[in-house]
């Protein structure tokens, strides 16, 4: 009776890792907070490459409007950050701080103000596995210190 409660536990133990080892295997989104401090939540997003799709959720806890202190959540490699972030202030709010059709611009959410979330999901076979990309926000002035390196392995 004893070496069958062992054994029993045994294969509930093993079952048990499986299903965590799928569980995070399979998990391919990230949630990233940003605040009036302007700040985000994350400086380091971790992409599984065994993920088709990899969804950003960007959520505001702070209080201010979008168009005081607006975030989105935009991927680049590091190379155009600067100018993306520069087209993008002339684009203006009703743009969300991007070029239109800007194909330097991976992946990217609307600009959210307090209180408010968005989201973004994309295709990890977009990125480059010996990449490391960075993620911003484009809102004027944001992207010096609202900024980090988002790669796949
Ligand atoms: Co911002």
């Amino acid at each position: 009776m004893k070496l069958r409660a062992v054994l029993s536990f045994a294969v509930f133990a093993s079952a048990l890792a499986a299903f965590a080892g799928t569980a995070s295997a399979q998990d391919c989104s990230v949630t990233v907070d940003s605040t009036d401090a302007m700040k985000f939540g994350k400086d380091v997003i971790t992409v599984d490459k065994s993920c088709e799709s990899f969804t950003v959720k960007l959520t505001h806890s702070g209080k201010l409007a979008e168009n005081v202190m607006g975030h989105n959540w935009v991927l680049t490699t590091a190379d155009n950050v600067q100018p993306v972030a520069t087209d993008g202030m002339s684009a203006g709010l009703s743009n969300n701080y991007l070029k239109a059709n800007d194909n330097r611009v991976i992946a990217s959410t609307e600009i959210i103000g307090g209180g408010e979330e968005t989201s973004v999901t994309f295709p990890v076979n977009k990125l480059d596995q010996n990449t490391v990309y960075t993620f911003f926000c484009s809102f004027p002035g944001h992207w010096t210190m609202m900024r980090g390196t988002l790669a796949v392995r």
